[in-house]
């Protein structure tokens, strides 16, 4: 009966306490493959961003931001005081582009910029006098400066010929050119960088920067000392520590399948990924893939004869049918009668559900919610026991921990258990602290201290 399917659900998605612990110890294991080699399946990118915003930075910059579910164009003014003011543009970035051609995806982001500035600077530049604009391309990118890139893989359902294993610099300057829109890319950066340094800029106890959105990934600050690839990269004489910002990427984590708790859902997930085999631990944790994972168990109870047995459920068959704001918007439901799930399964799906259905889906809507955010923790509490983080900030943003009901107070009680935690949740020494649309001013403070670092001939 359904109620024993509901336990078995229980079962399959619930991460106790140990295993959280192993997963952070394999976690932190992990983290160092990446930093001492090339290969490891946390790629721990260094990103050429090498300091902490020291608060007096100052000036206005462009941003151009392609990372989740917008195209966002922001135009940053810093006051020099930790604090600033943005002006900014969304796009709809169209579904086909996502999987379309090169060319094509740098002819609309040109387009969308060259917009921007004839709207807000018709006049002002022109191609011999171009804006400075940071560039914040939310991808794994492995970098050899702060202003190049080569785009390792796509991630979060992007597939798109003809950029992977290039730099994405040369591809949009030449797309700027050919529309003569008057800008010059002079800084590429991950939005988890752009939000750290974003949230440092307004809280120096800021020390992480985390997605939690379409995708899931984490930048932290890293002594060079302690990045052994980064050998023979770097002048001999630089002072071991000399600070750099790592993108760690680590969607990529287990992509082995050592440890991570994985159902049948979450392999139907990543066979049918345009990346199979890649990105193992976002896709358990990120929103692109909540309402998959939901969407695929309930087919699996509707084959096996326990739901929706009257009804015509070919709309359920759509693959990504169902994003992470439908899985919101069914926890949000309270409890009583759940007229919302109700409501959302007619308009969205035209299926109509009992009682004991929509119990059943509110459940499971909590149980693939609640795995989310307790595996997503065990990076961060991973990270902090890695760079010996006692105590911090974490700046984070995305639609997840944003939209997402009890997403934070979840990962804190997965705070709780993993490090034996018992005081009360305002005093616990690491916080996850909501910066939103950090990146796009991170985009601009870190234009602003590559000039710094310029200047000192590093
Ligand atoms: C935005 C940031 O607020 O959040 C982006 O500006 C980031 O840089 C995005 O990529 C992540 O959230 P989502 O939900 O859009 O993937
Ligand atoms: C994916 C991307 C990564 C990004 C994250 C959040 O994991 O590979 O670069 O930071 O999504 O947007």
């Amino acid at each position: 009966n359904l109620l024993e399917e509901i336990e078995k659900l229980e079962k399959l998605f619930t991460v106790d306490t140990q295993k959280l612990k192993d997963i952070v110890a394999h976690f932190i294991g992990e983290l160092g493959k990446g930093l001492a080699t090339d290969n490891g399946t946390i790629p721990m990118y260094p990103t050429w961003v090498m300091d902490w915003p020291d608060g007096t930075e100052e000036g206005v910059y462009l941003a151009l931001d392609l990372g989740g579910t917008n195209l966002r164009v922001v135009e940053v003014k810093l006051d020099g005081k930790r604090a600033f003011d943005v002006m900014q543009s969304k796009y709809m970035l169209p579904a086909e582009l996502k999987v379309g051609s090169s060319d094509a995806l740098w002819d609309y982001i040109a387009e969308c910029l060259g917009k921007f500035i004839h709207d807000n600077h018709f006049g002002k530049y022109d191609m011999d006098n171009r804006v400075a604009l940071g560039f914040t391309f939310s991808y794994p990118l492995s970098q050899d400066s702060i202003d190049q890139g080569v785009l390792r893989t796509w991630t979060k359902g992007f597939d798109i010929d003809g950029v992977e294993g290039h730099d994405v610099r040369p591809m949009i300057m030449a797309a700027l050119e050919r529309k003569q829109v008057p800008i010059d890319v002079c800084a590429i950066i991950n939005d988890t960088t752009g939000t750290m340094i974003a949230s440092n800029y307004t809280d120096p106890e800021t020390r992480m920067g985390l997605i939690f959105g379409t995708g899931c990934n984490a930048a932290y600050m890293e002594t060079v000392k302690n990045i052994p690839k980064l050998k023979g990269l770097l002048p001999d004489d630089i002072d071991g520590d000399t600070l750099m910002a790592i993108n760690c990427e680590w969607g990529g984590f287990d992509n082995e399948n050592i440890i991570l708790p994985k159902t049948k859902w979450d392999r139907i997930i990543d066979e049918e990924s345009p990346r199979p085999g890649e990105q193992s631990f976002e896709k358990m944790v990120a929103g692109l893939y909540l309402g998959e994972v939901l969407r695929l168990v309930l087919l699996d109870l509707y084959t096996e004869g326990f739901i929706f047995q009257n009804e015509n459920i070919e709309p359920l068959r759509e693959a990504y049918k169902l994003d992470s704001s439908f899985l919101s918007m069914i926890e949000e439901d309270p409890w009583e009668n759940l007229s919302e799930v109700e409501d959302l399964f007619l308009e969205k799906l035209g299926i109509k559900t009992y009682d004991n259905e929509r119990k059943l889906i509110r459940r499971l809507a909590e149980l693939i919610g609640t795995r989310a955010a307790r595996l997503s923790h065990c990076g961060i509490a991973a990270i902090a026991k890695k760079a010996g983080l006692t105590s911090c900030h974490a700046g984070a943003d995305g639609s997840v921990v944003n939209k997402y009901p009890d997403f934070k107070e979840r990962g804190a009680q997965a705070f709780r258990e993993i490090f034996d935690w018992d005081m009360p949740v305002e005093e616990f020494p690491i916080k996850v602290v909501v910066a939103e649309d950090g990146s796009g001013v991170g985009a601009a403070l870190i234009a602003a201290l590559t000039h710094k670092r310029t200047a000192k001939g590093l």
